[in-house]
C-alpha cells in the first residue's frame, strides 16, 4: 500500500512571514490527525524557518522548491542541498516545468540536482510532464519516457523509492484545464510500467507517483480514487487553508 502525498507549492507566493503564518495558523488545526496522508508545503526560501517553526510539532513536512547540486563556493544567489537540510526540510520539489521552460533545466541538470538531494537525506519530489504541443502530436509517452530516463539516470533501486514522481502535464498547469482521471491514470500506469521495466515490479509497486496540474477541492477525489494516482502536487489550491485541507481530506479518502 503507497502512503499518498499532497504538496502545497507555493510557489513565488506566501513568501513574506506574516503570510505564511496567516495560511498555516488556519490550515494546521484543519489537517491535524491526518496521519494517512503525508503532507508536504513546499515554501519559498524566504519562510522556510518560519514554516519549519509553525510545523514542527505538526504531521506536515517542509519542502524547499530549488537547489543547487553544489556543496558550496561561488554560485551567487545559489542555495545548497546541505542548507536546506540544516534548517529542517525534508522535501525538496525538483525539475518542475516552470525551472525547466523558464529557467532552461534540463534533465541532466535536475539529475544531479536529485542525486545531490538524495545523498544529503532530502526526499525528493521530481517532476515530469509534456507540453499541449507535444500531446496534441502523440508525443506524450515518448516523452515522458525520455524525462524517466534522463532525469532519474543512475538512480539505484533505493535512492528511487526515495523519490517521489510529480506527473504534471504542463497543458494543466495554473490553467484550469485539468487532465481527466482517464488520462491522468493512463499516463501514471504507464510510468509504473517503465519503473517496472527499469527495476522491478515490487519497486515500480511501492514508487508514489503524483498528480499536479489544477487540482482542486471539486475534482481531486475523481483523480486520487485512480489505481495509480497516489495523491497530488498543488498550486494554485495549496495557497488557502480551506481548499489544501479540502484536498488532503479528499486523498485521506480514497487510500486504496
Ligand atoms: P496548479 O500548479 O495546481 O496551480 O496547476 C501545480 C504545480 O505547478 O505544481
Amino acid at each position: 500500500m503507497r502512503k499518498p502525498i499532497i504538496g502545497g507549492n507555493w510557489k513565488m507566493n506566501r513568501g513574506v512571514p506574516t503570510e505564511a503564518k496567516e495560511m498555516l495558523d488556519k490550515f494546521i488545526p484543519l489537517v491535524k490527525d491526518m496521519d494517512t496522508v503525508d503532507i508536504v508545503i513546499g515554501a519559498p526560501f524566504t519562510v522556510l524557518s518560519t514554516v519549519h517553526d509553525l510545523i514542527k510539532a505538526t504531521n506536515i513536512k517542509l519542502s524547499a522548491q530549488n537547489m543547487h547540486f553544489e556543496e558550496n563556493g561561488a554560485y551567487t544567489g545559489e542555495i545548497a542541498a546541505n542548507f536546506l537540510k540544516s534548517i529542517g526540510c525534508e522535501y525538496i520539489i525538483l525539475g518542475h516545468s516552470e525551472r525547466r521552460d523558464l529557467f532552461h533545466e534540463t534533465d541532466d541538470f535536475i539529475n544531479k540536482k536529485l542525486k545531490k538531494a538524495l545523498s544529503v537525506g532530502l526526499n525528493p519530489i521530481v517532476c515530469i510532464g509534456e507540453h499541449l504541443e507535444e500531446r496534441e502530436a502523440g508525443k506524450t509517452k515518448e516523452i515522458i519516457q525520455n524525462q524517466l530516463n534522463n532525469t532519474f539516470k543512475d538512480l539505484s533501486k533505493d535512492e528511487m523509492l526515495k523519490t517521489v514522481i510529480a506527473y504534471e502535464p504542463i497543458w494543466a498547469i495554473g490553467t484550469g484545464k485539468t487532465a481527466t482521471p482517464k488520462q491522468a491514470e493512463e499516463i501514471h500506469a504507464f510510468i509504473r510500467g517503465l519503473l517496472a521495466n527499469k527495476y522491478d515490479l515490487d519497486t515500480a509497486s511501492k514508487v508514489r507517483i503524483q498528480y499536479g496540474g489544477s487540482v482542486n477541492p471539486a475534482n481531486a477525489e475523481d483523480l486520487f480514487k485512480q489505481q495509480n494516482i497516489d495523491g497530488g502536487l498543488v498550486g494554485g489550491a495549496s495557497l488557502q487553508a480551506d481548499s489544501l485541507s479540502e484536498i488532503v481530506k479528499a486523498a485521506d479518502k480514497t487510500i486504496k
